[in-house]
């Protein structure tokens, strides 16, 4: 069920109006449902049931400390790329102890801190990294508990951009070469041997790429077991893709359920990274119609927000649904591109879409949850974006817009030399 509802022509979310939350926190402006977010980790956590495993939310997708409070306070755990990301998992509440540290390259530092706060797993991404973390964690008389990042060069049939599976992506350790790679691991005395993992995209809408990799990972920790290795917990990534526009995703439970039954009778904990269905429908990027340019080719409608707010349009082709928050009351619907105030002609948020807008107009860009905000900049020098949280018909302003001072902060003039 939506969060989002029209009320006597409104666009709300939750208890609360959007053209509110627009007049009180200004435009452009991320906004959250916390129900949302919430319904969407129980259906993951509720498919897994009393399976042993857990559910660790990809940061990466909307790392705001609320949100990731809003799922502490659920007992999710996490998956993080980077110190950045652990440091806000431990300042939203988050238990270290579910924590587990993807990505392909992790420092020295970032090994030592994490070994330091006692997570729950290293995906490891490669055979050299595998040496640092053994030699990083002799080092702190520590032991790492680890997981082989698998590349099962499997089409996950997304994006190139975010297809991650393949043997041409940087991705992960060739599974052609995993059994030397665990032999290695098993040897290594800073490294414990807990799992196998594997990410092969993401906002895949069909389960059966994910059951293809499935498929070969069991093979692979059959093989390890032959071998001595026994494998505690298989790791199946990112969550399934969500609907933007018509796409039908399986069910999570549905989802879930085929991956136990596949499962045979190993004895294997599942850990799953949901990111993106966690949050992508859980928000929206409030935006207004600075001005509307009507041209003999087509008519453009420049908005207040831009790729900087929102790259996904630009960097994937995304489409994203766009609401008016209100209707307008004297316009003609017309066929508009919506372009943001950046001087790059791949800026807009939308395209050819069916509106009638007029100026001063509100619109929501629907499914700005995941990847938004995140992955927003401050190219043009344009301020970051003020996030709110709505719970209820409360609404919490969980990030202040930039002001200049902070674009600023940590830049140098030069030092005058004589005479200037
Ligand atoms: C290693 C890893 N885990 C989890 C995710 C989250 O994926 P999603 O947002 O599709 O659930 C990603 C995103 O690409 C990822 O790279």
């Amino acid at each position: 069920m939506s969060v989002f509802e029209r009320r006597d022509g409104d666009l709300c979310l939750e208890g609360l109006a959007l053209n509110r939350l627009a007049d009180d926190f200004g435009t452009p402006c991320y906004v959250y449902s916390r129900a949302a977010i919430e319904q969407a980790y129980l259906q993951y956590a509720e498919a897994l049931g009393s399976h042993p495993g857990k559910i660790c939310y990809a940061v990466k997708a909307n790392s705001n400390i609320a949100v990731l409070q809003v799922l502490a306070q659920l007992g999710s755990g996490f998956d993080i790329v980077s110190e950045g990301e652990l440091r806000r998992v431990l300042l939203a509440g988050g238990d270290p102890a579910k924590v587990i540290f993807s990505g392909v390259g992790k420092t020295r530092d970032e090994m030592a801190f994490a070994l330091d706060c006692g997570i729950a797993c290293f995906n490891v991404e490669s055979a050299a990294e595998l040496e640092l973390l053994s030699a990083v964690a002799t080092e702190c008389n520590a032991v790492a508990p680890v997981s082989l990042r698998v590349n099962p060069d499997v089409d996950a049939q997304t994006h190139p951009y975010i297809s991650t599976g393949l043997k041409e992506n940087k991705f992960g350790i060739d599974i052609n070469t995993a059994l030397e790679v665990y032999q290695r691991a098993a040897s290594l005395p800073g490294i414990e041997v807990l799992g196998v993992d594997c990410h092969i995209g993401s906002q895949l809408t069909e389960s059966q790429p994910f059951f293809d990799a499935l498929e070969r990972l069991l093979l692979l920790i059959d093989e390890l077991a032959d071998k001595g290795i026994v494998i505690e917990h298989l790791d199946l990534g990112g969550g399934i893709g969500v609907r933007y526009r018509d796409e039908t995703p399986p069910s999570i439970q549905q989802h879930i359920d085929t991956i136990k039954a596949r499962l045979g009778d190993r004895k294997l904990a599942l850990m799953f990274e949901p990111g993106r269905s966690i949050v992508a429908n859980a928000g929206a990027l409030l935006t207004e119609v600075l001005f509307l340019k009507p041209t003999e080719h087509k008519n453009f409608a420049i908005v207040d927000a831009a790729m900087n707010d929102n790259i996904r349009p630009s960097l994937y082709q995304a489409w994203q649904a766009v609401e008016p928050l209100r209707a307008a009351e004297h316009a003609e619907t017309l066929h508009w591109d919506l372009v943001g105030p950046i001087c790059e002609t791949g800026d807009f948020i939308a395209k050819d879409r069916e509106l009638a807008l007029e100026p001063g107009q509100r619109l929501a860009l629907m499914s700005s949850g995941a990847y938004g905000f995140v992955m927003s900049s401050n190219y043009n020098s344009r301020p970051r974006v003020a996030e709110v949280l709505v719970d209820g018909d409360q609404a919490h302003l969980i990030r202040a817009r930039e002001t200049f001072d902070d674009i600023v902060r940590g830049e140098a003039l030069l030092p005058l030399s004589e005479g200037q």
